[in-house]
């Protein structure tokens, strides 16, 4: 497995992975921004839900993964898509909408970078924003636990950092909220249908289980996802049906210049 992440594996869950940008869009008071940028933008699902809604704008997706940089190009053709990584990227003028489903968690000090970019944006301008707030679900609390209690130990001694906890709404709305001219802060928890647990792990593989996964070899790779898998078959039990839920909590921002 690369460091880099996996298009393919990201979209086994393309229909539930794209729910939350849905509802994020729904929020979004513009009607004819003029330059519109998906940030984090993926294998371009979110991209192209700004595509249907804004067609007048120029929309452009921003990426710093290669893989789901080349997916999205494939996925629409006619869109531009841009390597960057956000931590240092600045908006070009006129741009009237930022729009970041699911990056944010992965960017250090990711406050900093959200009250940079509000400033950046013109009058009237966007930002909206989607993050995972699951760092306390009990699917990513067993992958620390196995991370911490096998032989791969100390490989994955820094793996847990790659994701902080969120910081609360209160910690926004004082940070962003001397910037806007309208804030609204919200939670959501989807409860996502799974054909079993080992769906609850496929999931993951696609995204939070990318930095425990990567620096192991394929033996250690293996045993872990095993130990992961039995750990998770007790956390998240088969409802009537066989199915399981994945209680999903995420944390919504949309800030108006
Ligand atoms: C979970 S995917 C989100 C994809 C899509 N926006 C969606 O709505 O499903 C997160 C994306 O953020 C990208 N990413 C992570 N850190 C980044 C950074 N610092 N700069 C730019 N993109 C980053 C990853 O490469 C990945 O494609």
């Amino acid at each position: 497995m690369s460091q880099d992440w996996s298009a393919q594996q990201y979209l086994k869950f393309e229909d539930e992975r794209t729910r939350p940008p849905r509802d994020l869009l729904a929020r979004v008071p513009l009607q004819s921004p003029r330059r519109v940028v998906d940030l984090g933008c993926g294998p371009g699902n979110s991209t192209e839900l700004l595509i249907a809604r804004y067609p007048d704008a120029e929309v452009t997706g921003l990426d710093s993964s290669p893989d789901m940089l080349r997916q999205a190009r494939e996925r629409l053709p006619k869109s531009t898509f841009e390597h960057a990584d956000l931590s240092s990227w600045r908006p070009r003028e006129r741009t009237d909408l930022l729009f970041a489903n699911a990056v944010f968690q992965w960017v250090p000090d990711h406050p900093a970078v959200l009250k940079r970019l509000i400033e950046s944006l013109p009058q009237g301008g966007v930002l909206a924003v989607q993050m995972p707030d699951n760092t306390d679900e009990p699917a990513l609390a067993l992958m620390r636990e196995v991370a911490s209690s096998g032989p791969w130990a100390s490989t994955l001694a820094a793996a847990g950092a790659a994701r902080d906890d969120l910081p609360t709404p209160a910690d926004y709305y004082d940070l962003l909220r001397p910037l806007c001219s309208y804030l609204d802060i919200w939670h959501t928890v989807y409860n996502h249908v799974m054909a079993g647990p080992q769906g609850v792990v496929e999931w993951f593989k696609g995204s939070a289980l990318r930095p425990f996964l990567a620096p192991l070899d394929d033996d250690m790779r293996g045993s872990f996802t095993a130990d992961y898998t039995a750990r998770i078959a007790k956390a998240y039990p088969a409802r009537f049906d066989g199915k399981v839920l994945l209680p999903f909590p995420r944390l919504f921002i949309l800030a108006v210049r």
